[in-house]
C-alpha cells in the first residue's frame, strides 16, 4: 500500500505515521526529518534547505523532488507512507508520474484535518528524540521519565522551527502552497479526512478501520489484476 499523509504542521502526520508503520510493515518517509538528517550531516543538500527550513518556508521543489525520488526507491514492495511529501502540486505530479514509470500509484491519502489555533500548543509543546526520533508533548503524550526518550533515554529535544513566529509562517505557508493538494487528490477519489483536533488513540483508531477496509480493497485490486 502507497499512502500519503496531509495535514498542516501539528496535525499529528509524524505521530500516526509512527503507528501505520509498525501496524502496516511500512516505510516511514518523511521530508522534514531526511532533511533534518542532512543538516545534522552537514551535507551539501542539508546546507542549501537551512535557511528555508529555518524561517518556515518550503524548500524549492527541485531539491525536494530529487531528495524523495531516491529515497521512495528504497522502499519495499510492501510500500510506504509519505510524511510531508508532497507539499506543492508540481510535487504531487511529478510524484504520481514517477510512481506511473513504474507502474504504481497512490492508494490513499489520509488527510488531518486540524484548527489553527490547536497548532500552536501542539508546536511548542513538541519534544523529539534527536536519537530514534520519537515524538512527545509535554502535556499530551509525556515521556515515562520526565526529558528522556521512552525507547534509548536520550535526552529530549526541542526543533528549533517549533517557536510561535515560525509556526505562524510554517501555517501560512501550509494553507496557501500545500492546502491546494487536498483537492488534486481529491479530483482522484483517494482522499480520506480526519478530524485530527481529536486525541492520538482516537485518530489512530479512525486510520486503522480506514485502513483496514482499504487494504481488503488493495488486495482484491491485486487479485483481479
Ligand atoms: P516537517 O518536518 O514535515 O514539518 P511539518 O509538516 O510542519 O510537520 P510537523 O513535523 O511539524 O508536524 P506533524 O504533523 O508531523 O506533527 P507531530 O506528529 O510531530 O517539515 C519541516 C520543514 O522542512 C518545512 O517547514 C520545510 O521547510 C521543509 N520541508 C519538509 N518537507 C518539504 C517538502 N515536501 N517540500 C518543501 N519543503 C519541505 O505532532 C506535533 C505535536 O503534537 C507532538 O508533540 C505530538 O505529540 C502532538 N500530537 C500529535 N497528535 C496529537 C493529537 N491527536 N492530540 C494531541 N497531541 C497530538
Amino acid at each position: 500500500m502507497r499512502i500519503v499523509l496531509l495535514g498542516a504542521p501539528g496535525a499529528g502526520k509524524g505521530t500516526q505515521c509512527k503507528n501505520i508503520v509498525a501496524e502496516h510493515d511500512l516505510l516511514h518517509l518523511s521530508s522534514g526529518d531526511i532533511l533534518r538528517q542532512e543538516r545534522a550531516a552537514g551535507t551539501e543538500l542539508g546546507r542549501q534547505a537551512q535557511s528555508y527550513m529555518d524561517s518556515g518556508a518550503l524548500v524549492p521543489d527541485e531539491i525536494i523532488i530529487g531528495m524523495m525520488a531516491k529515497a521512495i526507491e528504497k522502499a519495499p514492495a510492501s510500500g510506504f507512507v509519505l510524511d510531508g511529501f508532497p507539499r506543492t502540486v508540481n510535487q504531487a505530479i511529478e510524484l504520481d508520474k514517477a510512481l506511473a514509470e513504474a507502474g504504481l500509484k497512490i492508494d490513499a491519502v489520509l488527510n488531518l484535518e486540524i484548527d489553527d489555533q490547536i497548532v500552536a500548543s501542539r508546536m511548542t509543546g513538541r519534544r523529539s528524540c534527536p536519537q530514534c526520533g520519537a515524538v512527545y508533548h509535554i502535556e499530551n503524550l509525556k515521556p515515562k521519565t520526565g526529558g528522556l526518550c521512552d525507547h534509548d533515554g536520550t535526552e529530549l529535544v526541542q526543533r528549533s522551527d517549533d517557536s510561535l513566529e515560525v509556526v505562524a509562517h510554517r501555517l501560512e505557508t501550509y494553507h496557501q502552497q500545500t492546502e491546494p493538494l487536498v483537492d488534486y487528490y481529491k479530483k482522484n477519489g483517494t482522499v480520506y479526512d480526519f478530524d485530527a483536533d481529536k486525541g492520538v488513540d482516537e485518530v489512530r483508531a479512525s486510520i486503522f478501520e480506514k485502513l483496514a477496509t482499504l487494504g481488503k480493497t488493495c488486495s482484491a485490486d491485486a487479485v483481479s489484476n
